[in-house]
């Protein structure tokens, strides 16, 4: 009998990195189940520098990018791509990641072709429709058609109770975004961007990581954003800001316009993942709009300042280490000076808790798709929060009260 086969797809950076973990662990089971990568490369250069890092090589690339690309236009060429080569590969289960528009069309191409779905990351909510835009609603749909609902923390498994999922159908396995930085960090490295190679990590006391892209940012949020940093290099001669700057054009010509010539403002482009990895090792705060970034810094003890307003990761918010600063140019200015002159609230923050994994993700995933597909009667054990709320609750109620509550 032919062996199961699982099909991850994915197409841009942040999926590519939580995914690798996944495919690493798929490998390894190959024995009794077959996996294809399929990339529709939403992303170009930013994926690539995933696929080198982890060593991925696609079995299927769609090589989809655009400048300046359209939702519309994405979705529609990943659709009609992703429908032949399902058609051709005829996978017992598809596994996407997220929130991108990648993962929500490959969950709705599986779902034309009647293909399961495994939706890693699921349950993450904000409650607002285009905050984030589009993600909130990618979610969503990809939660209303996956079978499979891979979720992070109890928090996103309530949420997706609070919304009618069956307890059955979900299971809490951590992020794997904490797999792949504990495999990374622990690597000795010596950077490689020929840009980060020239920043004297000495010549200020406080070194700040910046990283944005968010769709809803962009505009006056997106301004306000560069002119807070800009506020605070010309105010603060004891900081310096090393900002990768997302490969989106929209986002390339704001951050360049407004801190092209600030001093201390080293504007560079996206690092590849091993060197953001150390390269946030030496950081000593974190401004971010990222997902992925909320989830890594607080692991490896750094404090987080989110610029926007709301947050689908309301773990680390609890756990104390990051903070929501909004998106107002005084707001963010008020948020940074604040930690840089409180060394007690610096020093709560930087206490390094990992509310989101315990590098063992990927395992508890792939062992959760072995019981979907009916390789093994074992159920995995889920992951356990190191957050005091989560703990309590998980240990005070059964899932079935929780829906109940619903
Ligand atoms: C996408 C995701 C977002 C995710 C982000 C991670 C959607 C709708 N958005 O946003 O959820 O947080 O990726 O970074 O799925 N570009 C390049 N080279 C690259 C990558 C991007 O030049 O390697 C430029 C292109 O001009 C491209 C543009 O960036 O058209 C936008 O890329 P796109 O994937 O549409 O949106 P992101 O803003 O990157
Ligand atoms: N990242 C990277 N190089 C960079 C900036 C970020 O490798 O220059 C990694 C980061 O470690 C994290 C992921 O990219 O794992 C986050 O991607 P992004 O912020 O683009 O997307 P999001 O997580 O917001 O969807």
């Amino acid at each position: 009998m032919a062996q199961p086969k699982v099909a991850v797809i994915f197409g841009t950076r942040p999926e590519a990195i939580k995914m690798a973990p996944i495919v690493r662990e798929l490998h390894r089971h190959r024995d009794t189940m077959s996996t294809c990568v399929i990339v529709t490369a939403q992303h170009r250069s930013m994926l690539d520098q995933v696929l080198d890092a982890f060593q991925i090589t696609p079995q299927h690339d769609l090589n989809l990018m655009q400048p300046g690309q359209s939702l519309s236009q994405i979705t529609v060429a990943a659709l009609l791509g992703l429908e032949t080569i399902l058609q051709a590969e005829k996978p017992d289960l598809v596994l996407v990641q997220g929130d991108t528009t990648t993962a929500f069309v490959g969950g709705l191409a599986a779902f034309y072709h009647r293909i399961p779905v495994g939706h890693v990351e699921a349950g993450l909510r904000t409650r607002d429709k285009y905050n984030p835009y589009p993600e909130e609603i990618n979610r969503h749909f990809l939660d209303v058609l996956a079978d499979l609902c891979l979720v992070p923390t109890l928090t996103a498994k309530r949420a997706l109770l609070s919304e009618g999922v069956p307890d059955a159908r979900i299971f809490i396995t951590g992020n794997t975004v904490i797999d792949a930085l504990l495999l990374t960090a622990a690597r000795t490295h010596h950077f490689r961007s020929p840009e980060l190679k020239r920043v004297n990590f000495s010549a200020a006391p406080w070194t700040i990581l910046v990283t944005a892209h968010r769709r809803e940012n962009f505009g006056a949020p997106l301004h306000a954003i560069c002119h807070a940093l800009r506020d605070l290099l010309v105010e603060r001669p004891d900081t310096q800001v090393i900002f990768p700057v997302h490969l989106n054009p929209e986002v390339q010509q704001t951050v360049h316009s407004i801190l092209g010539s600030v001093q201390r403002a080293h504007l560079i482009d996206p690092l590849d993942y091993l060197d953001f990895v150390h390269v946030m090792k030496q950081a000593d705060l974190v401004v971010t709009d990222s997902g992925g970034v909320q989830e890594e810094a607080p692991a490896l003890g750094k404090p987080v300042l989110v610029i926007r307003t709301k947050t689908e990761r309301p773990e680390a918010v609890e756990a104390g280490v990051s903070r929501l600063v909004g998106t107002t140019r005084q707001g963010i200015l008020e948020g940074v000076c604040r930690l840089l002159d409180h060394p007690g609230e610096y020093l709560r923050m930087q206490q390094a808790v990992n509310p989101y994994g315990d590098g063992q993700a990927a395992p508890r995933t792939v062992a959760a798709v072995r019981h979907f597909l009916g390789l093994t009667n074992d159920y995995p054990q889920p992951f356990e929060s190191v957050l005091a709320g989560e703990r309590a609750y998980a240990s005070g109620r059964q899932p079935s009260s929780l829906a109940q509550e619903a």
